[in-house]
């Protein structure tokens, strides 16, 4: 019996350095799917750049800050990261320096992931990403938005940093869907309002946020304003394939968020986001009269092109002649698209029958691109091709036959959106009041450390 001992400890070592082996694969495979959910890449990788290796700059109301480099490089990017460090980044905004991060990097979110995603995510950036040793150029944001510390008042008023709890009350697809949608997959992101200090305003979740130029619409339960009409199904097909046939497709940065991110989730993970954005509380918008998916009918003005020679000066251009000219060729002279919502028909469909008519011009100009799908464009962009006027006079005419008549769209509002976005008032108002809660709370903390200092003097006379 004895001469067994020493073979049974072999084993044991043996099954045990297996098991070891084992997890770690296990706990790299599930870190690589969970850095896809939570589209870590779309931020930390710059165009045409190395994976993680950083320098997309993400532009902000406050200033462009430039997303860093978080491969495990030692010289230039996470490589020191202890876990804990790791942990604080991703779910505190604080760096492994103790500086501050800024909010662009949706640490606000992810701040309800669960200890054990951590520790996975955390094992496959340092084991299964490339290092990349150089670093993308610092962020440098004007005064005082250059103070990293402000951040810290700002997280006192904003960040919630308890992670996700499960209400039993729930199935276990709806938590799990509560999970991602609040947390990973950082929904809220860019599809809930934020106030004037730039933080979401979690009373309206998922009620409508800007991302830059394009505009995250509604996408709570309303039946008119949000997905309330939206079956699962369409929920999930939308997020594997980029559309919901006759209701909407996803262009711009949804597209992004579509092709690195949602379409390799797996089926169960799509169905638990859509449980759970089934009964997201309504947020409802008075100028939906009817759901955003269901304006318009198709149309044509051919009558009124039939012997009409264009008119010399382009800009004079209808909007019947410009469709006819550059968009029916795909989606029918009614408007009606073809290819089983391939060519999407233009009525019934969000993007002509949201007021907000931001995406509706984005979507001329730019096009839809979908850079990793390897299809690359799904449509061609009309910024090289018309004029300002020209993507007005053409975006009112989608709007009267296919979409919802309140909605408008001006020449000033495609100019400005051509030239990126204009600082709005609201940010300026954003910065005055940021630099003003900064003010309040150094004075705060002066009074309170003169307090302390009076009462330590004054304990020292007696
Ligand atoms: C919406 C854009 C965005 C997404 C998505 C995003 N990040 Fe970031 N991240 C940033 C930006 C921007 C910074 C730099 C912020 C700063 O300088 O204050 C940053 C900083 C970091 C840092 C700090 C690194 C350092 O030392 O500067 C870590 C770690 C990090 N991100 C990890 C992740 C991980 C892991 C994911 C995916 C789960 C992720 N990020 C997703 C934008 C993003
Ligand atoms: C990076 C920003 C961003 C993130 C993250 C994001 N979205 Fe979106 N989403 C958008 C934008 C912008 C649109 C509008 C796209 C368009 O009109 O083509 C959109 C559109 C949608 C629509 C269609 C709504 C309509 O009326 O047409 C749905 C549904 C949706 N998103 C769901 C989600 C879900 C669920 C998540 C998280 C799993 C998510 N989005 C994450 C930016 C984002
Ligand atoms: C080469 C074919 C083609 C042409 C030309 C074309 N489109 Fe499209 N368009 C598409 C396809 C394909 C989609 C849907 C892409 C998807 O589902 O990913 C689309 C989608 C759209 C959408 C919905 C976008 C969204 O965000 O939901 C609008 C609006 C649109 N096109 C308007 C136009 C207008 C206006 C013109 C003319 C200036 C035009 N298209 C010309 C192929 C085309």
């Amino acid at each position: 019996m004895k001469g067994m001992t020493p073979l049974l400890a072999l084993i044991c070592v043996l099954a045990g350095l297996y098991a070891g082996v084992a997890t770690a694969a296990d706990s790299a495979s599930t870190g690589q799917y969970l850095a896809i959910a939570g589209d870590c890449v779309a931020c930390h990788t710059a165009p045409g750049g190395k994976p993680f290796a950083g320098g997309l700059p993400v532009p902000t109301p406050i200033g462009t800050i430039i997303a860093t480099n978080i491969t495990p490089s030692k010289t230039a990017g996470i490589g020191n990261y202890t876990e804990q460090q790791f942990s604080d980044a991703l779910r505190r905004g604080i760096r492994a320096d103790g500086a501050r991060l800024y909010p662009a990097m949706p640490y606000t979110a992810y701040a309800r992931l669960s200890d054990d995603d951590v520790h996975a995510l955390y094992a496959w950036f340092m084991h299964d990403v490339s290092p990349v040793d150089t670093a993308p150029t610092p962020t440098r944001l004007p005064f005082p938005f250059n103070i990293r510390l402000s951040m810290a008042a700002w997280n006192l008023l904003f960040l919630d940093s308890k992670p996700f709890t499960p209400d039993p009350g729930k199935s276990a697809d709806w938590n799990r869907g509560a999970y991602l949608v609040r947390g990973l997959a950082h929904c809220s992101t860019c599809h809930t309002p934020r106030n004037l200090l730039m933080a979401e305003q979690s009373s309206r979740e998922l009620a409508g946020g800007d991302v830059g130029t394009w505009h995250a619409p509604n996408i709570t339960s309303d039946a008119n304003s949000g997905i309330g009409g939206w079956s699962e199904s369409d929920l999930v097909a939308y997020m594997k394939l980029g559309h919901a046939t006759g209701r909407a497709q996803a262009a711009g940065p949804m597209a992004e968020a579509v092709d690195n991110s949602l379409q390799h989730l797996t089926a169960a993970d799509l169905q638990a986001i859509a449980t759970y954005l089934k009964t997201v509380p309504a947020q409802h918008d008075p100028v939906d009269t009817r759901a955003v998916d269901s304006w318009g009918a198709a149309s044509d003005e051919l009558d009124s092109l039939r012997g009409v020679a264009l008119p010399s000066d382009p800009n004079k251009m209808t909007g019947a002649q410009l469709y006819d000219g550059y968009c029916a060729s795909c989606h029918q002279a009614q408007g009606q698209g073809s290819f089983d919502g391939g060519l999407p028909s233009l009525f019934h469909n969000t993007a002509t029958g949201r007021t907000h008519t931001n995406n509706l011009v984005m979507v001329i100009l730019d096009g839809i691109r979908w850079p990793a799908d390897g299809s690359d464009v799904h449509m061609p962009g009309f910024a090289q091709t018309l004029t300002d006027q020209q993507v007005a006079t053409l975006g009112s005419y989608l709007i009267k036959h296919y979409g919802n008549p309140a909605a408008a769209i001006s020449v000033d509002q495609v100019k400005t959106l051509r030239a990126g976005g204009a600082p709005s008032h609201l940010v300026l108002l954003a910065r005055l009041a940021l630099v003003v809660v900064v003010l309040l709370l150094v004075a705060i903390i002066a009074m309170l450390m003169r307090r302390k200092r009076q009462k330590a003097r004054r304990a020292g006379h007696d």
